[in-house]
């Protein structure tokens, strides 16, 4: 063979195998964090980039809080055979009890155990996300979903101190109407009004009463679970009439623009307060836990986990690592308003809340948020849904209680 054309093959063989290289160094990271939602997500990925520089990521986002839509795409994909390479999930029955169970997911217990992470991450975080021996992600953050947000110079302005019980809610709740405030507690969209039922209920049930609902020895058609809907329907008639139309964001903003006094939202709304309205926890903005739940942390996490079938399972396992590294925690939670689900994080990096958040996080009652995946199987959570719909247009507490029973018999609660 003549030289040139040996040389031509040699250059047009390597030019293949790199060009093979670069297809392959890629990876997808599915989740709903975007838009305002993105900055601490966009902070990880940037460490992951400056670690694995030759990969591409994609950073496929589906908008809407909570997952609602992305939960969907992410059905038809894994039904579909079209993983994303890895996906957002709560830690909880939401991951374990679809595509775990489904055997869907890889066991990731020998990265935990090549990491060292079994004594870097709380038991009972790591007992949410494993299944019958194996443990199926990695959890990235800690959110608190039982707090009430409010701007401290409008309380003051309007006279009125924060309210302890839900039943002095109802009480400055008429002082603020009064005053001309038409609602005093902002709500969102569907998954936000749940999370009020969630924080009522955690309230008047106490934490294990809420447990025992999700253990199946409470019953939702107990009379001490019909008046967590009565009060539900009590605190409805002090929010605003357009809820529905209102994302998590736009309802914080209401509270921010002085139009409402509280807000009952998970601690993402302290990132997006720090992080995007860069205002300054304890005067800007500040927080108490939701009412009747304080002593309780109604706690949810974001996780990430390898499907079966990923198109760049190396990748993947990079970005674990990066994801449940103290420094990929780090440079994530400041920005997102949660804490590390590591217990070894550098809390100097963190801000006001999220540093009470720390401390209530070790000196609390731990629950599940049942809305955000932790408590409840994935098929009560998106049926309660329809029954919130169907309630805040009826206040009927007796109805809302039997459908919730009806729901929890079919979702196999406590069975
Ligand atoms: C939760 C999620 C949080 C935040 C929130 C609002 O389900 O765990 O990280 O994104 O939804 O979208």
């Amino acid at each position: 063979m003549k030289k040139s054309i040996k040389n031509a093959l040699v250059i047009t063989a390597a030019l293949g195998l790199t060009a093979q290289a670069l297809a392959a160094n890629k990876i997808e990271i599915f989740s709903w964090w975007a838009g305002d939602e993105g900055p601490a997500l966009a902070a990880l990925i940037k460490l992951y980039e400056q670690k694995y520089p030759t990969v591409k990521v994609d950073n496929a986002t589906v908008t809407g809080g909570a997952g609602t839509n992305a939960k969907a795409v992410l059905k038809t994909r894994m039904l579909g055979g079209d993983p994303p390479d890895s996906f957002q999930a709560h830690a909880g029955q939401e991951l374990t009890g679809t595509w775990v169970v489904a055997d869907r997911m890889e066991d990731l217990s020998s990265l935990y155990k090549s990491e060292g992470w079994a004594s870097k991450f709380p038991k009972a975080v790591i007992d949410l996300i494993s299944y019958k021996g194996g443990i199926y992600s990695v959890p990235v953050d800690v959110h608190r979903s039982n707090v009430m947000w409010y701007v401290p110079a409008n309380l003051k302005k309007w006279g009125v101190s924060v309210p302890k019980t839900w039943a002095e809610m109802l009480t400055t709740c008429n002082t603020l109407k009064a005053k001309g405030v038409a609602a005093p507690l902002v709500m969102g969209e569907n998954w936000t009004q749940q999370m009020v039922w969630e924080s009522i209920a955690t309230a008047m049930l106490g934490p294990q009463g809420w447990n025992n609902l999700w253990n199946g020895k409470l019953k939702f058609t107990d009379p001490k679970v019909v008046d967590t809907f009565t009060m539900y329907g009590k605190v409805l008639d002090c929010a605003n009439k357009d809820a529905s139309g209102l994302s998590w964001q736009q309802a914080t903003d209401r509270v921010l623009s002085g139009q409402s006094a509280f807000n009952i939202m998970g601690d993402w709304a302290a990132g997006y307060m720090t992080t995007t309205k860069k205002l300054k926890p304890g005067t800007g903005f500040a927080w108490s836990p939701s009412p009747g739940t304080s002593g309780t942390f109604i706690m949810l996490a974001d996780s990430f986990g390898l499907p079966k079938g990923a198109k760049d399972r190396t990748e993947v396992l990079n970005w674990l690592k990066v994801l449940g590294s103290k420094e990929g925690q780090d440079a994530f939670n400041p920005l997102k308003g949660s804490i590390a689900a590591r217990t070894d994080s550098n809390l100097s990096k963190y801000g006001a809340y999220s540093r009470s958040a720390a401390k209530d996080w070790k000196s609390n009652t731990i629950v599940g948020s049942m809305v955000h995946g932790a408590a409840a199987p994935e098929s009560f959570t998106s049926g309660f849904g329809s029954i919130n719909d169907a309630f805040v247009s009826s206040h009927d507490a007796k109805a809302a209680a039997q459908a919730s029973q009806d729901l929890a018999t079919q979702a196999r609660i406590g069975m």
